[in-house]
């Protein structure tokens, strides 16, 4: 490999024929993206690979040269997996690093590679292909993290706890209803990956630098080599669409959000205030300075991973916007933020369904929150309503001057005896105490999709025959 580094330096190997001098440093420095493009080896090569085989079976290159390149290219692979490999920016990204050092194992051969392709159509592909393999992590993590869930929620399909609007208690549900409302978003958030892992599933390679190639290619046996469903349409927008970047990284944004808005019930609920949980020691932290604390540091953590991933999605949306077709540099800074996008959501899927599966939850704890700040006032309206026959919103005022009685006494609606709640309404008889109770509220809420425990059961079980 000609070093390209030195002071007196010579233009391009691979580009350079019509320039007399190399980049100023400067220019090297802004243009290279070696230093993060080298996580697309493994993909340029199997995509070099696959066009090599293709332009030999259409008679394009000799066999020959075919296999030569195909050998070389696996020596390649080999050096760069076995660590420290020479990556130069001198020769600006991954493609060129990976040509030019073929060419110094196979020699002559190796410049017909480069036949009927471009480095667009070819980062193009190898970002797709990257990106493809990410959704099938991502499907991979929430396929976990919901299991993980489900097995909270049936361990605790019976567990009353607070159910909450504003943060303020709001009327009883049940833990494993809390939970299986996640199961429900993240089940959605891995049908967002399928969904696009189907949409991106096409080949760009062929579309060579913006308007195919003069070259007999076979597109349709690259894309199958490469388990593509099909090659790109056309030509232009296979190599300026970073769609599939785009749509990776909003369904990453809205999963992280997920995310960081159950990270936030969990260090709410293992606080000292309310103690619903209680982190394992494996997801804990201690305090230098404070011996009693058991800091929740991998929730925060996850809480706070939607801002570098929304960041990475507002980033590329914004680099994309006002683009003319078809490739331009700017597309080259696809690529950083979604590694680093990528990256996290794969650790906070990891780190979330660890950390769930081992939580202990306090059911003493959610059942005394249950049943304190008079959750059960929408119960007891309903009784009004369907006993003594009140409309509603007459109902609904009765209920508020007995909630007003029993905060004034300072105990909880099912503490008022009879008498003191016939003084507010002398319809009310005893049977009004069978629906103040938390247990009775939940069971109760029989409605599709309800908090009573059957209805969660039912859903669970649903759960667990989709997912097999
Ligand atoms: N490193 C470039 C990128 O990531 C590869 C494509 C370069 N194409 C070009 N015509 N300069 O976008």
């Amino acid at each position: 490999m000609t070093d390209q580094t030195d002071e007196n330096k010579s233009s391009n190997a691979m580009w350079g024929g019509r320039f007399a001098a190399g980049p100023d440093a400067i220019m090297e420095a802004i243009n290279a993206s070696i230093g993060y493009d080298q996580r697309l080896y493994a993909q340029d090569i199997r995509g070099s690979r696959a066009h090599a085989a293709m332009l030999a079976a259409q008679g394009i290159i000799s066999d020959k040269d075919a296999e030569a390149i195909g050998e070389g290219l696996l020596t390649v692979l080999s050096e760069i997996e076995a660590g420290g490999f020479p990556f130069s920016t001198a020769l600006e990204d991954i493609h060129m690093n990976v040509e030019a050092r073929l060419k110094e194992v196979i020699g002559e051969p190796a410049g017909r590679l480069h036949t009927a392709r471009s480095r667009n159509d070819q980062v193009a592909t190898d970002f797709r292909l990257w990106v493809r393999e990410q959704c099938d992590a991502a499907i991979t993590g929430l396929d976990t993290l919901i299991r993980a869930a489900l097995t909270r929620a049936e361990d605790g399909a019976d567990w009353v706890m607070p159910g909450f609007t504003h943060l303020q208690t709001a009327q009883p549900v049940t833990f494993g209803h809390h939970m299986m409302a996640y199961v429900e978003m993240f089940a959605r958030d891995k049908s967002r990956f399928e969904d696009a892992r189907k949409r991106m599933n096409e080949c760009p390679l062929g579309a060579a630098a913006l308007a195919g190639t003069g070259f007999p290619i076979d597109r349709h046996a690259t894309a199958e080599a490469l388990g593509f469903d099909r090659p790109m349409a056309n030509s232009l927008d296979a190599v300026s669409d970073r769609d599939f970047a785009l749509e990776f990284l909003s369904a990453s944004s809205i999963c992280a959000v997920h995310m960081s808005r159950l990270a936030e019930e969990l260090v709410i609920w293992s606080s000292a205030q309310f103690r619903f949980v209680a982190m394992s020691d494996k997801w804990s932290t201690g305090s230098s300075i404070m011996p009693q604390k058991r800091n929740p540091d991998a929730a925060e953590l996850i809480r706070a991973k939607i801002g570098r991933i929304l960041g990475a999605s507002v980033a590329l949306f914004t680099v994309m916007k006002g683009l003319p077709l078809a490739y331009s540099k700017d597309m080259q800074e696809d690529k950083e933020q979604v590694f680093d996008a990528a990256d996290n959501l794969m650790l906070a899927l990891a780190a979330m369904a660890g950390m769930i599966g081992d939580m202990t939850v306090n059911a003493d704890k959610l059942e005394a929150a249950a049943s304190g700040g008079f959750s059960t006032a929408t119960d007891l309206a309903d009784w009004l309503v369907r006993e003594a026959g009140l409309p509603f919103r007459d109902a609904h005022h009765v209920t508020g001057s007995l909630v007003a009685m029993a905060e004034e006494k300072g105990c909880d609606l099912p503490d008022l005896s009879l008498e003191q709640m016939q003084s507010i309404n002398p319809a009310i008889t005893e049977s009004v105490f069978d629906v103040l109770g938390v247990h009775n509220s939940v069971a109760s809420r029989q409605s599709y999709g309800g908090t009573a425990p059957d209805q969660v059961r039912a859903q669970i079980a649903r759960w667990k025959e989709q997912l097999g």
